[in-house]
């Protein structure tokens, strides 16, 4: 699947976003930072507009960023430690980088006091931090993300999750049997399923990770030819496979042709991704935590 797919499906769902483009545009001349002094004074943040920001990062930057801004599974630096995110006054910096002035990162669409209203909560959350680059819950006993219903968590769990998941050892390569005594940090817990499901320190957008999570494609060329294989890269004019004895095929795409289908195992976790609501993932992660 393509990021630009997503981000369209996932902004799509916020009606005042208007007009979805999507353009992994390659603007050039990105802002420098210089002369700014991390913790100089900043403007009071209006917690309003901080609200909505934190509604607008969970819909438009998580995935990429994390639950946290320490980083997310598709590939976003940590923002804690951004010497952006730590300069920003009111969004001078962040603005143009949500705009689409960074080679790395497509552009978010969203108005600009959306964007103007994101980087304020990005903002607040690195104040309260005080730039360590150290999440709000790291090193506080006990650790504070498990304050959801367990209970609850179960009952969304059985009808969201247990599709795929069985918690009791029947089920091979999605069972969660004991997966929190294999990860015993329960933020490192959550952010395995939340950040778009996968475990963290990972960084590309297209991943090498367990054999559960490899994303495929398959390829029927104009001709006949079909060719399967590990998913290296794909934009709207290149795809290539890692096919079996381990080489490399670059396709060059043209529209519908040549027809590529892309399997990828964590999608419906991303598809989930939007839905949850705070409440949600604090429960299933109090659910998890006891999945010893
Ligand atoms: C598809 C993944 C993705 C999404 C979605 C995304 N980002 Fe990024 N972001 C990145 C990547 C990758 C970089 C590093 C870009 C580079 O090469 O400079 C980055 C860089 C940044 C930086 C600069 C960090 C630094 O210090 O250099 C900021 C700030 C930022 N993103 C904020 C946001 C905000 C706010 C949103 C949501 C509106 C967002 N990003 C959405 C991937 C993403
Ligand atoms: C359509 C299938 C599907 C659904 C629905 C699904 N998952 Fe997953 N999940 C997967 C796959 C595939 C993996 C990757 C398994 C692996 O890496 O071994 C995974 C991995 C995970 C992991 C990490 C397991 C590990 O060993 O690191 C957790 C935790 C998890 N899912 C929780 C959830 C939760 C909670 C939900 C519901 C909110 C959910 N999943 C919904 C397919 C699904």
């Amino acid at each position: 699947m393509r990021l630009c797919d997503l981000l369209t499906a996932t902004l799509s769902g916020l009606a005042m976003l208007g007009t979805v483009t999507c353009a992994l545009a390659q603007i050039p001349g990105a802002r420098r930072v210089g002369g700014f002094v991390p913790g100089q004074e900043r403007p009071p943040g209006d917690p309003v507009q901080i609200a909505r920001g934190k509604t607008l990062y969970e819909i438009g930057c998580r995935g990429c960023h994390g639950t946290d801004l320490r980083g997310g599974d598709m590939g976003g630096p940590n923002l804690l430690r951004s010497q952006v995110s730590l300069s920003d006054l009111d969004g001078e910096l962040i603005v143009p980088i949500i705009e689409g002035s960074r080679q790395g990162m497509p552009k978010i669409p969203m108005s600009v006091a959306d964007a103007k209203a994101t980087s304020a909560y990005v903002r607040s959350i690195v104040a309260t931090i005080g730039g360590q680059g150290m999440p709000p819950s790291i090193g506080q006993l006990p650790p504070n993300i498990v304050v959801g219903d367990a209970k609850a968590g179960q009952i969304y769990f059985d009808s969201k999750c247990a599709a795929c998941h069985s918690t009791n050892g029947d089920m091979k390569g999605g069972d969660l049997k004991g997966i929190a005594k294999r990860i015993s940090d329960p933020k490192i817990l959550q952010n395995t399923w939340v950040a778009g499901g996968g475990r963290p320190g990972r960084g590309a957008a297209v991943q090498t990770a367990s054999k559960a999570r490899i994303v495929t494609a398959s390829i029927n060329t104009a001709n006949g030819d079909r060719f399967e294989g590990k998913l290296v890269r794909i934009d709207d004019f290149l795809v290539t496979l890692e096919i079996e004895d381990g080489s490399l095929k670059t396709f060059r795409r043209n529209g519908d042709s040549p027809k590529v289908v892309v399997r990828d195992p964590m999608k419906p976790h991303r598809d989930l991704l939007p839905t949850y609501t705070d409440k949600d993932i604090h429960d299933v992660t109090a659910y998890l935590v006891t999945l010893k």
